[in-house]
């Protein structure tokens, strides 16, 4: 690959997983912080946490817990609603990734309506960007909602991948080529457009690679496989492996 025109791809790694374990026994452990610290020390490039508006994972106080304990970025994954902005204004992440929510979700099902939400974005968007954050949009691979990214001045979008994970699950070839066709393209076109495309949802070590390999993407952000797989053979290797997959993609 051309390291002048492409750039280096970056692993985001989602440790809500972990905060979800500590909080089925309600006490302390596993401590989502001390993920973020292996995360560092494997070399990961981020750590991504969402925040959900029913806490069921991260919680407001791990927020700052987790930036003081590493010097990577942070990248927050929020709901578009005052409360989550004036949480995101407090604490400055480096990122903050709007996506969609809905209570009865079991995780973020698909990607954000960013054409329909135009209005509700606008001031989110601006809030967000004029405090020095870099915004993301988590959106399907389609041109309407990618424009409308472009609209709103986001620096990031970041592509949903579960509909591509599903495929991959089913073994339908045919969907799967269909997903990573428009996600190819809509990477081009939006690094076209000046603006950096990530995915993610889903991404696990049987998938990884053809999204991987798609030239534009600089950021993958991956939690569950990860999480599920530090069980068996622990989070350093875990990471380690995705990293390998990745880098051998590209
Ligand atoms: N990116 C975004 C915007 C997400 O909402 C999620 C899930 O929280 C992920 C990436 C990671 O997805 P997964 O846990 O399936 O790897």
């Amino acid at each position: 690959m051309n390291a002048a025109l492409h750039p280096p791809l970056r692993l985001g790694v989602n440790i809500d997983h972990v905060a979800t374990i500590r909080n089925v026994r309600g006490g302390d452990h596993p401590d989502p912080v001390r993920a973020a610290e292996i995360v560092s020390a494997v070399g990961g490039d981020g750590i991504t946490a969402h925040l959900r508006e029913d806490r069921r994972h991260i919680r407001d106080e791990d927020l700052a817990r987790i930036q003081q304990a590493t010097n990577l970025p942070l990248n927050l994954e929020m709901a578009a609603t005052r409360e989550m902005l004036a949480i995101a204004l407090r604490h400055k992440p480096h990122a903050a990734c709007i996506v969609p929510e809905k209570r009865e979700e079991r995780t973020t099902e698909g990607g954000l309506d960013a054409a329909g939400l135009h209005n509700t974005l606008v001031p989110i968007v601006e809030e967000l960007s004029a405090a020095g954050i870099r915004v993301s949009l988590f959106i399907e691979a389609e041109e309407r909602q990618l424009d409308t990214a472009l609209r709103l001045g986001a620096p990031v979008v970041e592509f949903h991948t579960g509909q591509y994970a599903h495929a991959c699950a089913d073994g339908d070839r045919a969907q799967v080529e269909r997903e990573l066709r428009r996600i190819t393209d809509m990477a081009a076109l939006a690094a076209k457009n000046g603006i950096e495309p990530h995915a993610g949802h889903g991404l696990t070590f049987e998938n990884v690679q053809p999204i991987a390999a798609i030239p534009q993407i600089a950021e993958l952000n991956i939690g569950h496989y990860l999480i599920g797989e530090a069980v068996f053979v622990g989070l350093e290797n875990a990471i380690r492996r995705m990293r390998e997959l990745m880098d051998e993609a590209r």
